[in-house]
């Protein structure tokens, strides 16, 4: 049989780099776990501007769309600032997005034992946090229609459309009350209900959803802005959030930052079952391409290997192999080593991005 097929998109700015360990952490399975796959790699964002003009050019598309799933680094710069919004790096990865149909967005937000010191809020508030965000990411005002800038009367009016369908809001909620059965089997929906034609539906959607096919799950729906207030005054008390593509944007940023770790959160954007085989999948950090560390061995290329190990669990079905990545990095964690995104104020001598793939591929070692 083939060995299943992983199409890698660093993109720009430090993408390219924590790509690089990825891609070790990649060679190590295939020779110490004979866990092989079909590589290729094609250019997104500024990198494919420039190579194409641009940012995701039409057969790196279709190769994705063939994929079994692809790993994609980061989008973006300030060197692109100033190119037409229609090509600009992130067209490309909402295309991706767009295309591949990956309307569930999973994004964990956890906090590591060895990094609770890290985060913005008090220790006891964060430690053990273990948490995931389910955005919808295909629908909403990322894409409704009408959208645009218009003349009317003497003035310009900037127009977005917050669009969602019943079909749209029902499969993301079973996403969400699917993943929440493997947790605790809690979820919490946020939306603005109040404000919102849409939230409203959205509301009714979810409850019938979880009332008619998930009725062991525990649902309860929150204000988004209450939401975003809950997650920093006690975030321990979510689960599972299931919430809209604009909400689930501003929220993960949030809770991600609560961990104290941004370099080291992961995401996997979900489609529909393909016939047997996996759901079509990209995978890519939480983080951005952090121009201002590029080039320079800084960036911490966790989150971009804990994206891989999501691939093993939800595209090939080695959640084995996948916990044994993630204790690895914790292992890693634990023992001391540092990125400089880590350092706290007792300073210390941070490690560089290839030192950090030597522990882990060590740790992967001691594994065994
Ligand atoms: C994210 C990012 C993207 C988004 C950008 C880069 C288009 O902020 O993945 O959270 O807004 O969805
Ligand atoms: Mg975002």
């Amino acid at each position: 049989m083939a060995n299943p097929s992983l199409l890698i998109l660093a993109g720009d700015g430090i993408g390219p780099e924590v790509m690089e360990q990825v891609k070790r952490v990649i060679d190590w399975f295939g020779a110490k776990r004979d866990l092989r796959f079909d590589v290729s790699e094609d250019l997104v964002g500024g990198s494919a501007y420039d190579a194409h003009g641009t940012p995701l050019h039409d057969e790196t598309m279709a190769k994705a769309l063939a994929a079994d799933a692809v790993l994609l680094g980061a989008v973006g710069g300030p060197k692109y600032d100033a190119l037409d919004f229609s090509v600009k790096p992130e067209r490309g990865l909402l295309r991706l997005r767009k295309e591949m149909d990956l309307f569930s967005n999973l994004r964990p937000a956890q906090c590591f034992d060895a990094l609770a010191d890290f985060s913005s809020l008090k220790k006891d508030i964060v430690a053990g946090l273990d948490i995931v965000i389910v955005r919808e990411l295909t629908s909403g005002v990322y894409f409704g229609e009408p959208r645009g800038i218009f003349e009317e009367g003497n003035e310009r009016v900037g127009i977005n459309t917050q669009r969602y369908t019943e079909g749209e809001i029902d499969r993301v909620a079973r996403s969400a009350f699917e993943l929440a059965r493997r947790r605790s089997g809690k979820v919490c929906s946020m939306e603005k209900a109040n404000v919102m034609e849409s939230g409203i539906l959205w509301r009714e959607v979810v409850q019938k959803v979880r009332d008619t096919d998930y009725p062991d799950i525990e649902l309860s729906h929150m204000y988004a802005d209450n939401g975003a207030m809950q997650l920093v005054r006690a975030p321990k008390q979510f689960d599972v959030i299931l919430t809209d593509n604009l909400f689930g944007d501003i929220l993960s940023d949030c809770a991600a930052m609560l961990t104290g770790s941004l370099g080291m959160l992961p995401s996997a954007s979900l489609g529909a079952p393909r016939g047997d085989g996996p759901p079509r999948a990209l995978y890519e950090p939480v983080h951005g391409s952090a121009p201002d560390i590029t080039g320079q061995g800084k960036a911490n290329p966790i989150a971009c290997i804990l994206s891989f190990a999501m691939a093993l669990r939800y595209s090939f079905d080695q959640g084995d192999e996948a916990t044994r990545l993630e204790q690895a990095i914790e292992a890693v964690l634990a023992d001391g080593a540092r990125t400089a995104d880590l350092m706290g104020a007792d300073g210390g001598q941070p490690i560089s991005t290839t030192q950090m793939g030597d522990a882990i591929l060590t740790a992967l070692d001691n594994s065994l």
